[in-house]
């Protein structure tokens, strides 16, 4: 599939940005790396790349994520992208974290791990995995990751599907996804979010502002996002609320973003469970998940 060239983005905006990116260290660090053997380290074969994913562009790259170029440059076009301050708009989910204990956090389709990295750094104590299915990006993530010594264990794999076991954590984000992947499909995510977290468990999705991508038809039209005129046209809050959710909000994130809010509720029965599970748990020290996810014990909170 050719690449379009008649987006506001591969007409006016890359060139214009091309200029203020360093285009030089950014060529140094893509030649400095063998991606394709670096990108073994991550890659697993049970993970299946669904076709919504390998059959598009994405923002003018072929193949989308599933290109080297796509994670060695997102960085240094993302920050032009979330005004007015990238870290800004990130931000914004650690200061909506509400659960009290956030021992195991999952971001889903973390990229090149900003988001990620910011919540380990705002929860040192917690076990951070960032899942996505480029492994590509992963690269990208463990050298910042690795660069800011921060311990974060980094997952090929689908957030529809991520074979973790139930109720295995506290916290499930996902930050500049939902755009990116049909509507369905990110129902279908917030599902495996539900089935992911404990009761109690919070979920969290920063993406852009579906109001307005409503009323500003042209915005879709600036970039080569095959995904995104679905996804303004839905509603995060309305699949969280029939994914199970409670407690379901979304506030605006300096007017072109949004972020969706949801717990999952404690039902009776887990409630009893989780009393006993926190005397237990409290008796011996955590587990820590590896790379092949022995480790998981049943979560208490
Ligand atoms: C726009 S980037 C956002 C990256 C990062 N979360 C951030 O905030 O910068 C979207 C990411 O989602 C990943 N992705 C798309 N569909 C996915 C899926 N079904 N499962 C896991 N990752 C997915 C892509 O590979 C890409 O890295």
């Amino acid at each position: 599939m050719a690449v379009r060239q008649d987006t506001i983005w591969q007409k006016f905006l890359f060139p214009v940005l091309r200029m203020l990116i360093y285009q030089e260290t950014l060529s140094n660090y893509t030649r400095s790396i063998d991606w394709e053997k670096e990108s073994d380290r991550f890659r697993r074969d049970d993970v299946i790349i669904p076709t919504y994913y390998s059959s598009k562009n994405f923002h003018g790259i072929k193949r989308g994520y599933l290109n080297y170029n796509a994670a060695a440059s997102y960085d240094a076009i993302t920050q032009y992208v979330l005004p007015p301050n990238e870290t800004w708009i990130r931000q914004a989910v650690i200061d909506t974290v509400k659960v009290k204990n956030t021992r195991r956090i999952l971001d889903l389709g973390c990229g090149t791990g900003s988001t990620t990295l910011l919540l380990k750094q705002a929860f040192p104590g917690a076990e951070v995995i960032g899942l996505d299915l480029s492994p590509y990006m992963l690269v990208r993530a463990s050298h910042k990751s690795e660069s800011s010594a921060l311990d974060i264990v980094w997952r090929h794999g689908n957030a529809e599907n991520t074979a973790f076991p139930d109720s295995s954590f506290d916290l499930v984000t996902a930050s500049l996804l939902f755009h990116e992947t049909p509507p369905m499909v990110s129902q279908d995510i917030l599902g495996e979010a539900f089935r992911l977290l404990v009761s109690g468990g919070q979920v969290l999705i920063l993406d852009g502002n579906q109001n307005n991508l409503r009323q500003i038809e042209w915005l879709n039209d600036v970039f080569e996002e095959p995904y995104i005129r679905d996804y303004g046209a839905g509603s995060v809050d309305a699949w969280m609320g029939a994914a199970g959710f409670a407690e379901v909000y979304t506030q605006d994130v300096w007017w072109l973003n949004q972020l969706t809010i949801g717990i999952k509720p404690i039902i009776v029965e887990d409630a009893k469970l989780q009393t006993n599970q926190q005397q237990y748990i409290s008796t011996e020290p955590e587990p820590k998940i590896d790379d092949n996810l022995q480790g998981f014990r049943f979560p208490a909170l």
